[in-house]
């Protein structure tokens, strides 16, 4: 005990948890935090070494190379695109800027675990609203939550940790019929890996809904999860507080050097998308074989129930045979694992690991 004392808001947040190893001190197949399992394209890696000679300066605080591209690919102004060190910190940016104790924020669950902290660092009060049978947003159950204290309305689409994904027309349709007084935050951290529609239909909605916010990432398609780069798009007023709020120099050199450079080339972008839908069939129909369903995966991961197998048991049985998953109570949703889709070889590993451990005498 130190004596220092800590405002009551943050008892309650839990830590972000390190991946449980159980011991296995071989290689592991990591797939458990929706990485993609290919390395920067060559071009980013020299982008960022180009960078390194330069690391005496501070990063540039507008991150004007990366908002210009990101204004050209997404054909929206440089004005209304927030940059941050991650998308997690635009998240916890929004936060900041638009809840306090009285007002409130709606979100799907189970969803994204970072959901939770924005009300709990805030004093806000949080609403979720429970996915529906197929573990899709209920857009009507969460159009039903929203009152004048209403702030913030976040959808996850496709939805982290069940891989489900909403078309469009329907967030359209949500977003035009709720107050304009409340903010939409539209997660689309997976939406490159969505084969439903084209994932760039949702910037038209931009350009149409004043108070809807997109929010992407360079951590999952881009590969740049260890670097820390996300952006927003939404209204030029949404940037301007996400700028007062961050840190000014968040977005590191080499993370704004390595999107800009990423952005470049949409073809790697199309390569990986193509080779993890494939990825996504094989996994979901071998766990189909198995007797074990599978929700309808738009991105790089799956939601498998476990039925009557005991979800800790799996994971043991899993970790010790050095293949990383994660746990579906940790994540909302007991009774399930999201398994990210990895290269060929660790997909097919996890899935022997889940055999070896599914023949255990229970
Ligand atoms: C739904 C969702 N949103 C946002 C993020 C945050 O990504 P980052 O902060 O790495 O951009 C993640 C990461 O897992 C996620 O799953």
């Amino acid at each position: 005990m130190t004596g220092i004392e800590f405002t009551s808001r943050i008892s309650d947040i839990p830590v972000y948890p390190a991946a449980e190893t159980y011991g296995y001190d071989g290689d592991l197949a990591m797939l458990a935090s929706n990485e993609t399992p290919w390395g920067p394209h060559d071009a980013v890696r020299e982008a960022v070494a180009e960078q390194v000679a330069h690391l005496n300066r501070y990063p540039d605080p507008s991150a004007t190379l990366l908002r210009r591209r990101l204004a050209e690919r997404c054909d929206l102004p440089p004005e209304r695109i927030a940059v941050g060190n991650g998308s997690c910190e635009i998240l916890l940016a929004a936060a900041e800027a638009m809840l306090e104790p009285g007002a409130e924020i709606v979100y799907a669950w189970p969803s994204f675990s970072m959901y939770p902290h924005l009300a709990a660092m805030t004093g806000a009060r949080a609403i979720t609203v429970p996915l529906d049978g197929a573990g899709r947003h209920d857009l009507e159950a969460m159009a039903r939550e929203v009152t004048h204290a209403t702030r913030i309305v976040v959808v996850c689409n496709p939805n982290n940790p069940t891989a489900t994904a909403l078309p469009v027309a329907a967030i359209d349709a949500f977003v035009a019929d709720l107050p304009r007084h409340v903010a939409v935050i539209l997660d689309e951290a997976y939406v490159e890996f969505s084969v439903m529609q084209d994932p760039d239909q949702s910037l038209d909605l931009v350009r149409r809904h004043p108070n809807l916010v997109v929010l992407r990432t360079f951590s999952k398609v881009y590969g740049l999860c260890g670097l820390r780069a996300g952006y927003s798009l939404g209204s030029s007023d949404f940037k301007r507080a996400v700028d007062v709020v961050r840190q000014p120099f968040s977005v590191n050199a080499l993370a704004q050097a390595a999107a800009a450079e990423a952005l470049l080339h949409q073809d790697e972008v199309a390569r990986r998308v193509e080779r993890t839908a494939i990825e996504r069939v094989h996994v979901e129909s071998e766990l189909a074989e198995r007797g074990l369903e599978t929700t309808e995966s738009q991105a790089n991961f799956t939601w498998v129930a476990l039925g009557d197998r005991d979800e800790a048991e799996v994971m043991r049985g899993l970790g010790e045979r050095g293949v990383i998953v994660r746990s579906g109570t940790d994540l909302g949703g007991p009774g399930h694992l999201r398994v990210t889709f990895g290269t060929r070889a660790e997909n097919d590993r996890f899935l022997a690991a889940l055999d070896e451990t599914l023949a255990q005498p229970a």
